[in-house]
């Protein structure tokens, strides 16, 4: 069967859950005053910078997302204007999260409580947006998109990472793994 762009898409909002649940596992510890090694905040982080905003979401904002314009779905005032703030948004909050960490690290008391907060919105943000994607704008992407631009879609995904990801998006994938060897066995 015909592999789609919104299914790697897909697949990645999968592992993008996946920390996820580790982010809300350290948030539970947080709340139970334990301490948390630096290195494990900025490992999270890390992956949300580079497996969730430079590997997914670019491929859906320069990639994905133009392609439902060209099919007359509009950028703004519409679902993929909603997704593109949202984007921003969880921007926002993973570097409120770098700033906290950096406090952290020098022993500032309140980091902690900082990075949680931050923590949570982007929990709350990504899980909703992964669903509208999933159930809303993917569906309209699969209807609407000619299945001849969907190929050129995926053969410019796998430019993008060629050329980009360099390895990067595996390296995060085996650091989740390690983080769910680690945290979900307790
Ligand atoms: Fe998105
Ligand atoms: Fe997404």
């Amino acid at each position: 069967m015909f592999l789609k762009p919104t299914d790697i898409l897909k697949d990645e909002h999968v592992e993008i859950k996946r920390m996820l649940t580790i982010l809300n596992i350290i948030i539970e510890k947080i709340n139970y005053g334990e301490k948390i090694s630096p290195e494990v905040l900025e490992k999270i982080i890390n992956f949300f910078r580079i497996f969730t905003d430079r590997c997914h979401h670019w491929k859906e904002e320069k990639i994905l997302f133009p392609s439902l314009e060209e099919v007359g779905i509009p950028r703004y005032g519409g679902p993929i204007g909603v997704m593109l703030m949202e984007h921003e948004e969880g921007r926002r909050y993973v570097k409120n999260m770098v700033e906290a960490v950096e406090k952290y690290r020098r022993g500032l008391e309140d980091a902690l409580g900082e990075f949680k907060e931050n923590a949570v919105n982007y929990v709350a943000l990504l899980d909703q947006h992964i669903y509208k994607e999933d159930n809303i704008l993917f569906n309209l992407a699969d209807q609407h998109i000619p299945l001849s631009r969907q190929e050129e879609i995926m053969h410019s995904f796998k430019e993008f990472e060629e050329r980009e990801s360099k390895g990067e998006h595996e390296k995060q994938l085996q650091i989740l793994k390690r983080l769910e060897v680690e945290y979900l066995r307790e």
